[in-house]
């Protein structure tokens, strides 16, 4: 059967030229000389009528097929000819070239990520190290090896989200401080700071059941009250403002004695009094003192022979105060306009 023969010469000879076509022009060229009307193929169809009848269907469909492997090797050919060189043939009409291209959208950091990871790069400065905790705590760390008695008012199913009777999502990053120390003791010096999330029943403008904090935990021979406050006010001026000034306010936390609740300079006005400080030219971002000495002793370290310090900095209200946003609730929200507007910062 001649045509078999002629079919599978068309088929080598087509195959190396659309391979050898360099560019849309020589490829059209292949195009014609196969399918054209004078073409290659055209030809051995043509000779199908020649046949006898009863050959005839088979011959055609050879010659069929031929035609449509010579279609998709050229139709291949061309995409890989427009993608390499961008010669692409005429797009729909009603491209407007001069138009501006669509610009990709890029995604940030949230502000409480960025404001977490800016805390974390001043302390780890300092020499701390930054360890993280977990969200599920027992109750124990959360409150007794923090010295927290049995009838706080913290511990109160109102405050606290209980999952069993001595299980519950942790309401401060303050547990691990003990974990921590078990851990580690007796290796001084500690200097770790713990950022993660905190649950607690509340939600209003300034609460919400999630929130976030950063602990502190300096544990060695001889540190005093005086290294807190140094050590606060260096973080206020790294975060806020060089002209930050700190003040400690008596106050009382079971696990710290003495205890104090630590504010900053007002960030908007400096300290004249405004809006945002209620006049008073001061703002609280954080709770701290000296480590209890029985929460020393709970995390294996002698009271005697060390001291510490600890603090609690709530990292959202931080952000809020960095970036100039006044509901906390905002920042959960996840409205794309919110974010989009201080991913500038
Ligand atoms: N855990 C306290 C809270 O959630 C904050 C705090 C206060 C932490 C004093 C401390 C500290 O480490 O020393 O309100």
């Amino acid at each position: 059967m001649g045509i078999e023969v002629g079919a599978r010469r068309v088929r080598e000879e087509a195959a190396a030229a659309v391979a050898a076509a360099g560019d849309v022009a020589t490829l059209e060229q292949v195009r014609l000389r196969f399918l054209g009307r004078k073409g290659e193929v055209t030809g051995l169809l043509r000779a199908v009528g020649a046949l006898a009848a009863d050959e005839r269907p088979a011959a055609g469909q050879l010659a069929n097929e031929l035609r449509a492997e010579i279609e998709s090797l050229l139709t291949s050919r061309a995409a890989a000819l427009d993608a390499v060189a961008g010669t692409a043939r005429p797009r729909a009409a009603g491209l407007d070239v001069t138009l501006d291209g669509r610009v990709p959208r890029l995604g940030a950091r949230h502000p409480i990520t960025a404001a977490l990871e800016e805390i974390e790069r001043i302390f780890m400065h300092m020499g701390f190290e930054s360890v993280e905790g977990p969200e599920v705590e027992l109750e124990r760390y959360n409150f007794e090896l923090l010295n927290v008695p049995a009838d706080h008012p913290a511990r109160d199913m109102q405050d606290t989200f209980y999952i069993t009777d001595d299980v519950l999502l942790r309401t401060h990053t303050s547990p691990m401080q003990v974990r921590y120390m078990r851990e580690h003791a007796p290796r001084l010096p500690v200097r770790i700071i713990v950022p993660g999330r905190v649950f607690r029943c509340d939600d209003d403008a300034t609460h919400t059941p999630m929130f976030h904090q950063v602990e502190g935990l300096v544990v060695d021979r001889g540190i005093t009250l005086g290294d807190l406050k140094g050590t606060l006010l260096t973080f206020a001026r790294a975060i806020f403002s060089e002209r930050a000034q700190v003040r400690l306010r008596p106050s009382y936390f079971p696990f710290t004695e003495p205890s104090a609740e630590v504010d900053v300079s007002c960030t908007v006005c400096g300290g004249t009094g405004c809006h945002t400080c209620k006049g008073t030219g001061w703002l609280e971002i954080l709770g701290a003192g000296m480590v209890h000495p029985r929460v020393l002793e709970n995390g294996g370290y002698d009271p005697e022979e060390v001291t510490g310090f600890a603090f609690g900095m709530g990292a959202d209200r931080i952000a809020l105060l960095k970036y100039g946003v006044d509901d906390l609730r905002l920042f959960f929200a996840n409205d794309l306009r919110l974010l989009r507007q201080l991913r500038a910062h």
